[in-house]
């Protein structure tokens, strides 16, 4: 049975929707059929799909009670939406339908594991919120709720931990045909952790134990953990809320980082440490393991901090591009997956071109596109830049020094208000440097280094801005390969 609140999402935006032409929106990252869009939901492979949920508010460019967006797609790159899933229409979710996964049972059904918001009021007027974990089963394009209820309740928290800042469960199947799932919680000293529960049949469930915590020195409260193995390593991915940005490593304030380590026994140990992503906007990222084996993960490209939304929008929030994961000499190395090469159209390449002073080369333009740029910096060289999105007064701007490897990302003329934080950096070992750079109407993903660090960053420039031009003070020897990217 379809609810009227669900009902209502699905004939709006089946309405509303048609509205925003393909020209209006990015060519491959996934944004809302219409309205807003925040984390990536219940990324998996179903029925010979990949199908991807999203945070959705479909009346407004604005966060408001959650719904669940819905697409699917054949190759990770191109997506076709399919009428909302989820809305809030329960006593124990009234109040958002919040973050969750998803996967598929042995019996074929399609599995969301998702937050319930409920607020009531308390003793004292004020008003308390309850946040619980819940279940809907589906054939993929509908689904129904566990009639029960939440699975994990409030009464499952551990004492001490909070009842209302508890949510986005991450679930799997482990190789005995249990199931167990990670959560974020908000713990006693005020900080966040990711808990792990277990459960037999994925209706009743045991807390576990506590996976890792902050201990008030990443973050508060932690957001939307991701768990898994990863060439020989474990990794938790998880979200915290207010890093000190003071450490060049957590410039993002609201950011996503990469805990690896190892698991044995129920028992994480932390080894590492890193940002998933230098740029302004990753955060809320999910992964999945494709049919073929690789971990692909998926993030919101915006930063929850940020009021940037562009002129008469219709829509508000993308997704970045997937991209497929692996570990290398202990850090967490992600580049695009494979399947976005086959949209490569036509190719223009420069080998071993001469910089010194500012220069264009022909045919490198464009907004819609998928480049690789090598700078072999010489003796005398202490800067290269990289303008994208270039026209106008408009400029994205990547500058490298070579001595210290700095890399930063500048988007202080991309089009925002130039009183938000406009730079982002990361450092790299210096001298020879390697991008790989994704560019979509309105967001730029860069690559460093074989994926060794990634900037990800929202730019809403008129895309009339079609330029890129190299520079350099100093001599630096430049190839650059751009495919523009044909859907
Ligand atoms: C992260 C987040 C999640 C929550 C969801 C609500 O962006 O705050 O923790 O489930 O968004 O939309």
């Amino acid at each position: 049975m379809v609810s009227k609140k669900l009902q209502l999402a699905q004939q709006y935006e089946e309405l509303l929707g048609r509205s925003i032409s393909a020209r209006e929106r990015p060519a491959y990252h996934l944004t809302p059929r219409i309205g807003w869009l925040n984390d990536p939901n219940g990324f998996s492979f179903y029925n010979g799909q990949y199908h991807l949920f999203y945070q959705y508010h479909p009346y407004f460019v604005q966060w408001g009670p959650m719904h669940w967006g819905h697409a699917v797609s054949k190759d990770l790159v191109r997506w076709e939406y399919l009428p909302a899933a989820l809305a809030p229409d329960q006593e124990w979710d009234k109040d958002g339908c919040f973050s969750g996964s998803a996967l598929e049972t042995a019996d074929g059904k399609h599995l969301l594991m998702y937050t319930g918001v409920r607020k009531e009021p308390g003793p004292w007027g004020n008003v308390q919120e309850y946040q619980t974990q819940c279940l809907a089963a589906g054939d993929g394009l509908a689904y129904e709720k566990w009639p029960g209820g939440p699975v994990i309740g409030s009464d499952l928290v551990p004492e001490g931990f909070s009842r209302r800042d508890f949510r986005d469960p991450k679930i799997w199947q482990e190789a005995d045909g249990s199931f167990a799932c990670v959560a974020a919680i908000l713990t006693d000293d005020g900080s966040g952790a990711a808990v792990l529960y277990r459960s037999p049949d994925c209706i009743h469930w045991h807390f576990c134990t506590i996976v890792d915590r902050s201990s008030n020195c990443l973050g508060t409260m932690w957001e939307c953990p991701d768990f898994f193995p990863l060439d020989g390593k474990q990794i938790l991915v998880t979200c915290p809320i207010a890093m000190p940005e003071t450490h060049p490593e957590y410039r993002n304030h609201n950011g996503t980082v990469a805990l690896i380590g190892t698991w044995e026994a129920d028992r994480f140990s932390r080894e590492q440490v890193q940002s998933a992503d230098y740029g302004f906007d990753f955060y809320a990222p999910q992964s999945m393991l494709s049919p073929d084996g690789r971990r692909i993960l998926i993030g919101w490209m915006q930063n929850p901090c940020s009021s940037q939304c562009p002129p008469h929008a219709k829509w508000m929030g993308q997704l970045t591009a997937p991209r497929e994961l692996h570990v290398h000499d202990g850090r967490l190395i992600q580049m695009p997956i494979a399947e976005l090469e086959q949209y490569r159209g036509s190719r223009t390449a420069y080998e071993k071109v001469i910089l010194n002073g500012a220069l264009s080369l022909p045919g490198i333009c464009g907004r819609v596109l998928d480049m690789n740029v090598t700078v072999e910096p010489g003796q005398d060289c202490t800067e290269v830049r990289i303008e994208l999105a270039k026209g106008g007064t408009y400029r994205t701007e990547l500058s490298y020094d070579p001595k210290s490897g700095l890399l930063t990302l500048c988007r202080a003329h991309s089009g925002f208000t130039p009183n938000e934080d406009c730079m982002r950096s990361c450092t790299t070992p210096g001298g020879r440097l390697k991008l790989r750079i994704l560019l979509d109407r309105c967001s730029v993903e860069i690559f460093v280094n074989d994926g060794q660090q990634v900037m990800s960053a929202v730019i809403y420039t008129p895309e009339e801005a079609q330029e890129i031009t190299f520079a350099s003070t100093g001599h630096a020897l430049l190839d650059a390969e751009k495919y523009d990217l044909e859907f």
